[in-house]
Order: C-alpha cells, then structure tokens, then sequence
C-alpha cells in the first residue's frame, strides 16, 4: 500500500513554505509518498486523492490567507468525501502572540467539519507547527516530527480500513 501525503501551502515570503517542505521531508522519513504544493497551484479535487492533507498558512490577521481559505470553501462541493481522511495544521507568524495558533485552530475546525481526523501533539506545538517568522531550531524539529507523526497516523488508519 503507498500512503499519499498532500503538504499545501500558501506563503508570501517563504517562511510557511519552508515550513511545508521540511513537514514533507518528516513524513517521507515513514516511506509515504508526499506531494508538497503552493495552494494556489492546486484544485480543490485534488484533495480526495490524498490520505492525509496537511495545510499551512501564514497567519493574516489572526487567521488564515484568503488563498488557503478559499481552497476550503471550494472544498464544499465534495463535502463528505473527505471524511476519516487525516488532517493537519501549520502556521507563521510575526509574533509570538500574533495569532499562529488561531490559525491552525481555524483550518482544524474546517477539517473537523469535513469529518477529518487530526493528531494532537503532547510535548511541543500541541495543535500543529507554528514559526515566529523563519523557522528556527526549535520550529524546524517539530516540522520534522509532526510530518512523521501525521503519516504515522495515515499509516494506522488505513491500516484496518
Ligand atoms: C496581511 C498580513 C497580515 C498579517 N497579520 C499578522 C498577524 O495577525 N499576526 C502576526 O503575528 N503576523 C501577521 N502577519 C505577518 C505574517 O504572518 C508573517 O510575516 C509570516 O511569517 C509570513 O509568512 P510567509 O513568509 O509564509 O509569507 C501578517 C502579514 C500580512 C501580510
């Protein structure tokens, strides 16, 4: 069976860009496949060919850019079809109170209201990934883990299915 691992982003500056690639780089290391995409270059259809979509945005005013927004909102038209699939967040931001972590919130209750399952995190970033601005030491390891943590968990669920 080969697992299939979409890491979507949008980013203007290429700090949540360097997020998404170093999340792909740590779910490659369980041997999934990872396709890692500019949101801007993908179609909401898309979406149903993955086991676990991952979506990061910078934060823009406490939540995500209207980009990564509107890729949910056009993800209306399959809803239900992403049901039991896996979902994750990530998010930059300027400060460290600057709402990174309201956005991932935001773009894990639109994964949830998909019927999306998420992994939470104990020790580190408990929602998913955040970076005040460049990702540094800190936010560059926990990239790496959550991507093997995500494709650990596509792994287990679709292991029974
Ligand atoms: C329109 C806009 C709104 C922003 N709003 C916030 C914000 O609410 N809080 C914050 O900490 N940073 C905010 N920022 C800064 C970005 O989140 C930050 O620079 C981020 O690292 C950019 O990510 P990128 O390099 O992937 O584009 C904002 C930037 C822009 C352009």
């Amino acid at each position: 069976m080969m697992w299939k691992i979409l890491v979507a982003y949008y980013s203007k500056t290429g700090n949540t860009k360097a997020m998404a690639e170093l999340i792909g780089e740590g779910a490659r290391r369980l041997g999934v496949e990872v396709v890692v995409k500019d949101v801007r270059e993908l179609k909401a259809e898309e979406l149903l060919n993955y086991d676990g979509i991952i979506l990061g945005s910078p934060t823009y005013y406490g939540t995500m850019a209207a980009d990564v927004k509107r890729l949910i909102d056009e993800s209306v038209r399959f809803h239900g079809k992403l049901d039991g699939k896996v979902g994750g967040a990530f998010s930059s931001s300027a400060n460290i109170g600057g709402g990174n972590e309201t956005t991932v919130m935001d773009i894990i209750k639109a994964m949830l209201i998909h019927g999306m399952v998420v992994q939470g995190t104990p020790k580190g970033d408990h929602y998913g990934p955040v970076s005040v601005g460049k990702p540094d030491e800190r936010s560059r390891k926990l990239c790496l883990e959550y991507g093997e943590r995500v494709a650990k968990l596509v792994k287990k669920m679709t292991h029974a299915a």
